[in-house]
């Protein structure tokens, strides 16, 4: 049994890994958001800016893309620079991925991914994963694509059981989880709508755990302790070494410090339930000095 941490990009970057790390325990394993394919070999050093930081959580770099040579580009390059684990992702519901077959838009399409995870196995040594969603537009999608992932050592899969088209509408389909984590070879770990420590998902495997991170960071701890936990002043603290840690790491001035921490706070504010409209607030706030007597009101 073992926690992991969602990607989530945006909110959860490689210096909120780190400082998440620090404060708070039970993850596991983190992974990066997704790295996409170029069209050369060329990547720009902001590629695996995400990498760069030592984070203290074993971190597991993510990439997407649609064709199988670039992929392996990409894989190798992670590959080479000590990667141990490569995720592949086959979940991203944005049109802007699926319109290109990428993320969940490969899920309709099982010869690509097929081809893409042969050209992977047959020359790469690294530990492979895929995180998934059970289709683009049916979750019966995923009949096809459990043959596939089948015939590959795969690390593991990871589910997020709805289809790409629900983005994040209606809740996750665990009874659909279950029928296919049961047809498939490799580990399965389930992934969507995690949010209490009870969660019988949480208390019987293996687990990513996203949002309910963002709004609640003791939420690792809680299903390790089988048990609430929740400190306010250890809370406090690590919100002051989070803006540190974002001062320290952006040199964009106020302006992106601020939205960096507002992203964070779109999540957190369900921790406060107490404050009314406390997400309105956060969103008109257009400056540190705002933020500050805005964060100091809670604590
Ligand atoms: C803002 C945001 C960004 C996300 N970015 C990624 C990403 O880069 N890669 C990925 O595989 N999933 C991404 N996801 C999906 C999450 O990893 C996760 O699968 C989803 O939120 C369901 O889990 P949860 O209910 O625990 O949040 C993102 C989700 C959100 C809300």
């Amino acid at each position: 049994m073992a926690i992991y941490l969602a990607p989530m990009q945006g909110v959860f970057n490689a210096h909120f890994r780190k400082v998440a790390a620090q404060h708070f325990s039970g993850i596991d394993k983190c992974f990066t958001s997704f790295i996409t394919t170029h069209g050369e070999d060329v990547y720009p050093e902001r590629a695996f800016r995400e990498l760069s930081v030592e984070t203290g959580i074993p971190t597991i770099p993510q990439v997407m893309g649609n064709h199988p040579e670039r992929l392996l580009i990409l894989c190798r390059k992670l590959q080479d620079s000590g990667a141990r684990e490569i995720n592949l992702n086959l979940g991203c519901p944005q049109g802007t991925a699926t319109s290109r077959k990428m993320g969940s838009g490969m899920l309709p399409h099982p010869e690509m991914l097929d081809e893409i995870l042969d050209n992977l196995f047959s020359h790469l040594s690294v530990n492979l994963s895929v995180k998934t969603r059970l289709g683009l537009y049916k979750t019966e999608e995923f009949e096809q694509i459990v043959p596939i992932l089948n015939k590959y050592p795969l690390f593991e899969v990871i589910i997020h059981p709805r289809t790409g088209k629900q983005m994040y509408r209606d809740e996750a389909d665990r009874e659909a989880y279950k029928l296919y984590a049961s047809q498939l070879k490799a580990p399965v770990v389930y992934n969507g709508d995690i949010n209490h420590w009870y969660d019988p998902m949480a208390l019987e495997g293996t687990v990513m755990i996203g949002r309910g991170f963002a709004c609640n960071p003791f939420l690792a701890e809680s299903i390790v302790a089988r048990k609430p936990v929740f400190d306010k002043g250890r809370l406090e603290i690590f919100l002051e070494a989070l803006l540190e840690e974002y001062s320290q790491a952006y040199t964009g001035g106020e302006k992106q410090i601020l939205m960096k921490m507002k992203e964070f706070w779109e999540y957190l504010y369900l921790a406060f339930p107490e404050t009314p409209k406390l997400a309105k607030t956060f969103k008109k706030c257009q400056n540190m000095k705002t933020y500050a007597s805005i964060v100091q009101s809670l604590f």
